[in-house]
């Protein structure tokens, strides 16, 4: 019972990594609220739960709906002690052929969407004590990589974001911020990816359906976000193309020139 009475607001939860982290934190005794755009898909993640479970339903691109969630989250929890930032999309396009629509689609979901609901539950949690939010990031927000132009730069972007916004919070705001850069991830990630006229690439790429489950990955978030890491790494070798990319970018270049990328 790592989060006993803990409540914690979950975005993306309607599939994949943010479903599978619904059911681990729920089963560590957390208060859940669950969002995202498909209302029926929350309702089917509810009816797993057996803790206390909230839906708010939510796109977090609109920012007025975004203001209306966080109100009805306090109104019916009180406080929000964890958000995990999960919401996201992905792309399989290369950066000369994505249209401008479509890398600005990635960059309001994965980046806006995401620093502006987090900054709209900050004041609350500076209020109450204390929190801890987490981001899910992507070991594509800490290298470049094929076809994923857009959603590495706004996975980058959250890097910025989230380690100033840790900087600038005061030891007295008690609030911790998590970085998560998962790998590869058996996830419908690539099958709600956008391609370059923005529709969907409605398919399960080779790499995506050899990756870690979302099961074990929410455990290691969950581990990651209990010991208060700053930023963590979830995968296979893939990991090693961060450490490749810092200490001997040649070969990370001559690597990622030639890597699969779907
Ligand atoms: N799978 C991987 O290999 C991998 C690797 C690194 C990082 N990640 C990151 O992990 C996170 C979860 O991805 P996943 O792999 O679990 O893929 P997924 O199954 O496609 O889940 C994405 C989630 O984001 C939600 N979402 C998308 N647009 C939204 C919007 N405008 N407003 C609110 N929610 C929205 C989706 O729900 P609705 O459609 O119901 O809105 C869904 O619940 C993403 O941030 C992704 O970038 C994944």
């Amino acid at each position: 019972m790592l989060f006993l009475d803990k409540v914690v607001w979950i975005t993306g939860a309607s599939s994949g990594i943010g479903e599978a982290l619904a059911y681990q934190f729920a089963n560590q005794g957390a208060k859940l609220i669950i969002s995202s755009r498909k209302e029926a898909e929350l309702q089917r993640v509810k009816q797993q739960i057996k803790s206390e479970c909230l839906i708010i339903p939510l796109d977090i691109t609109d920012n007025i709906a975004v203001e209306n969630a966080v109100n009805t989250a306090i109104d019916h929890y009180g406080k929000v002690d964890i958000l995990v930032n999960n919401s996201g999309i992905s792309q399989r396009s290369l950066a000369i052929d994505t249209q401008e629509i479509v890398d600005r689609k990635i960059m309001e979901v994965n980046y806006f969407g995401t620093i502006n609901i987090t900054k709209k539950i900050l004041p609350y949690m500076i209020k109450q004590g204390g929190g801890q939010i987490a981001v899910i990031s992507s070991l594509v927000g800490k290298f470049g990589f094929p076809l994923r132009s857009a959603y590495a730069a706004s996975k980058h972007a959250l890097h910025g974001w989230f380690e100033t916004l840790q900087i600038e919070l005061k030891p007295e705001n008690n609030i911790f911020i998590t970085i998560v850069c998962p790998g590869r991830i058996n996830t419908n990630i690539s099958a709600n990816a956008l391609t370059a006229d923005g529709s969907l690439y409605q398919q399960m790429d080779e790499g995506q359906a050899k990756g870690m489950t979302a099961e074990v990955c929410a455990q290691k978030i969950i581990k990651s976000i209990y010991r208060q890491q700053r930023e963590v790494y979830i995968g296979g070798a893939d990991i090693l193309m961060v450490y490749f990319k810092r200490y001997l970018p040649s070969l990370f270049y001559w690597i990622a020139k030639r890597i699969n990328p779907t």
